[in-house]
């Protein structure tokens, strides 16, 4: 059997008629950047995620530069960044000419720990950017408090968590002062290339952002601001308006195909479900029901990626690569260990939490259109690798 990492060719022949309908649409429009799909996407957008402004961009990482240029951050600036996240996170604040200043992830639901952001600010601190790892929010009550009492922007990066609900209801990119997200092909609402979006509800940096997509200029060859090409073409924007009613119902899907994970990896004695997040002989992989339940803020989780913890999970990753089973690692280098960091001046052991993570973190695949059976096989597989029998013999060996 193959198990994919992602399948995408299953998804677009669940809606191919009205994708390749729209691409038509924009094909014999002959309009292509900034139209009437963008503007529908847009407000759609507005509506969905509970937010005042949307603003269609070129990337999930332009959205990140365009919000940050927003904000004014500039060289002298520092933003902080969790030190575990996707390289746009901490690249685009360095591309600014600003400093990015890491902070560790809280160990259970991997993502910025709170009580280390306080510890982080100076005078110098513009900005926060929490990232909702894996399509889970960041605990944002504890962030916006910390922010506003000392004057900060809060930048979410919801680039993998579109749809996620924070535990008091408003969705994420809503609550912050910008939110970022991506439609890159693999996030749960993907395009048919680059695609992103930033949110705001503060109606002086959307018009700020707006102009900004274009180079700064509102009218043509007039610039007032420094801006970049973070335009959106219209057909990313028409299959987006096609794939966004069906967005909630997919991550239900990988809802439930994460739920049928936890569930298996009990049944085959591997780990000993919600709440403990140790490894010893009886929890051999921890699942995120595990972690997040012992970490408190198990709510909502969209999936983007379904991440276990192995202590062998660089054998378990060629184990199941040689069975056919997509995996991968998100992500093995934190930032303050990357090469292009070093002039920082961190050092390997500053970070325990995000550097324990990056060892032992193993993504599996969570699509929508994922099968039962294949589910069991990824489980089975793991349990194979771990020298365990299936769910019937155990019990049976249990009772002998
Ligand atoms: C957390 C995070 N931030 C930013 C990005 C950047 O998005 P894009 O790939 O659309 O530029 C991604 C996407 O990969 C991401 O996962």
């Amino acid at each position: 059997m193959i198990v994919p990492l992602l399948d995408l060719k299953a998804q677009y022949a669940s809606l191919k008629e009205e994708l390749d309908r729209a691409v038509i649409r924009v094909a014999e429009s002959q309009y292509f950047i900034l139209g009437p799909e963008v503007t529908a996407l847009e407000r759609a957008m507005e509506e969905y995620l509970g937010v005042k402004h949307a603003l269609g961009v070129s990337s999930g990482t332009d959205a990140l530069l365009l919000a940050l240029m927003g904000l004014g951050v500039e060289e002298g600036d520092e933003v902080i960044v969790p030190t575990f996240s996707f390289f746009a996170t901490a690249g685009t604040v360095t591309r600014l000419g600003a400093k990015p200043v890491f902070v560790d992830i809280d160990p259970l639901s991997y993502n910025i720990d709170p009580a280390s952001i306080e510890r982080a600010i100076t005078p110098r601190t513009k900005a926060i950017i929490p990232v909702h790892l894996y399509g889970q929010s960041a605990a944002m009550a504890p962030i916006m408090e910390l922010a506003a009492s000392r004057g900060i922007a809060v930048v979410e990066d919801a680039a993998q968590a579109i749809g996620v609900r924070y535990s008091d209801g408003r969705r994420v990119g809503a609550i912050g002062t910008v939110g970022c997200f991506s439609f890159f092909p693999s996030k749960n609402l993907g395009a048919f290339g680059d695609a992103g979006l930033v949110t705001t509800n503060d109606s002086e940096l959307y018009e700020r952002m707006r102009i900004m997509r274009v180079h700064g200029g509102e009218r043509r060859y007039y610039h007032s601001v420094i801006g970049g090409n973070f335009r959106l073409d219209e057909l990313q924007a028409a299959v987006l308006n096609v794939k966004l009613p069906h967005l909630d119902g997919w991550s239900e899907r990988r809802r439930q195909n994460a739920a049928r994970y936890d569930e298996l990896f009990m049944e085959y004695g591997l780990s000993e479900g919600p709440g403990r997040a140790g490894f010893d002989e009886r929890n051999r992989v921890l699942t995120p029901a595990a972690i997040h339940e012992a970490s408190g803020v198990a709510d909502h989780h969209i999936f983007n990626q379904y991440v276990i913890r192995s202590e062998r999970r660089d054998e378990l990753k060629t184990w199941l690569t040689e069975r056919a089973i997509g995996n991968e690692i998100y992500y093995p280098v934190p930032f303050h260990m990357q090469e292009c960091f070093r002039d920082l001046g961190y050092t390997e052991g500053a970070f325990p939490a995000a550097e324990k993570a990056s060892a032992e973190v193993l993504a599996l695949p969570v699509y929508p259109e994922l099968t039962p059976e294949q589910i069991e096989y990824v489980v089975s597989s793991i349990a194979e690798f771990h020298g365990v029998g299936s769910p019937a013999r155990k019990d049976a060996a249990l009772h002998s």
